[in-house]
């Protein structure tokens, strides 16, 4: 697994990435916060080793942008300081960071820790793939994120279901977007659980649900297909294999004028 290390120190940079490949990791070496979250915004890096002091934008400034502009995906982050106390591990753990690790440390327990940060991150991979092509869809922003949500929550619920206790086996959610025609499609894909044949006629139903008495209130996909298709004008569809995973596929018309505001 590849591991982002941020230090401002060369000297430092340098012992990390030595101990880190000698057991195994490939290393993605930056030199200060603004290049770690250049290099953690693509999207291919989910363990980040960071320094909290750094010129310019700080360990903790990273950890609050991961926080706030990359809702899917996940990134385990170490931060590593000279600061000790409670009141610098609760900034830490507030600002996103998954660990801390006070300095001076022996390296054999920063392995220890990245394992344990693999081992999180292994459980639930997003990727996502964003085609690039400009186009304009005219929506209400929040009515699509809670369709993107209660999809995204779905195939969660969906995989760890499909997990038969979790050995080894990681549960991937793809979110792409690309342009289709006249639309713009978003596909939300699981390696889930699949749907039965069975209830593949009824999961747009209002109410229904396989979640156990008072979990799932079974009106996710109702409200989902009504914002896409009465409220927006396009349309839900899905592809699914039972063992093997699910896919939902949102097409929204493509518009010729600007976004239309939000009427919230
Ligand atoms: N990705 C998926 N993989 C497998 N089954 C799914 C998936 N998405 C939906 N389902 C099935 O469709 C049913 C209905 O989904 P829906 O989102 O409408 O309700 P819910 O998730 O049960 O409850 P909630 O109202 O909290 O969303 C689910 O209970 C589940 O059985
Ligand atoms: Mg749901």
């Amino acid at each position: 697994m590849k591991v982002l290390i941020a230090d401002d120190s060369r000297s430092m940079r340098e012992m990390r990435k030595g101990t880190l490949v000698e057991v195994g990791y490939e290393v993605v070496v930056t030199e200060d916060g603004r290049q770690a979250w250049e290099a953690l915004r693509k999207g291919d890096l989910q363990l980040a080793v960071l320094d909290w002091v750094m010129p310019g934008m700080d360990g903790v400034e990273v950890c609050r942008k991961i926080q706030s502009e990359r809702a899917f995906h996940p990134i385990h982050v170490i931060l590593l300081t000279s600061k000790e106390g409670t009141e610098n591990v609760v900034t830490a753990l507030t600002a996103g960071a998954s660990d801390y690790i006070c300095k001076p440390f022996h390296p054999e327990e920063l392995i220890a820790r990245l394992k344990v940060g693999e081992r999180n991150v292994d459980l639930q991979i997003v990727k996502t793939y964003f085609d690039t092509d400009q186009f304009t869809v005219p929506c209400f922003p929040s009515d699509i994120n809670l369709v993107m949500l209660s999809i995204i929550t779905n195939a969660a619920y969906a995989i760890a279901d499909g997990m038969n206790g979790g050995k080894g086996q990681k549960g991937i959610i793809s979110i792409s977007t690309r342009r289709a025609g006249d639309y713009a499609e978003i596909q939300i894909g699981d390696t889930g659980k699949g749907i039965p044949v069975e209830i593949r006629p009824k999961i747009f139903d209002p109410f229904f649900t396989t979640r156990e008495v008072g979990k799932g209130t079974g009106l996710g996909l109702t409200i989902s297909r009504s914002i896409v298709v009465e409220k927006h004008g396009g349309t839900i569809s899905f592809d699914t294999e039972t063992g093997k995973g699910t896919t939902f596929i949102i097409r929204l018309p493509i518009g010729t004028d600007t976004f239309v505001k939000d009427e919230r």
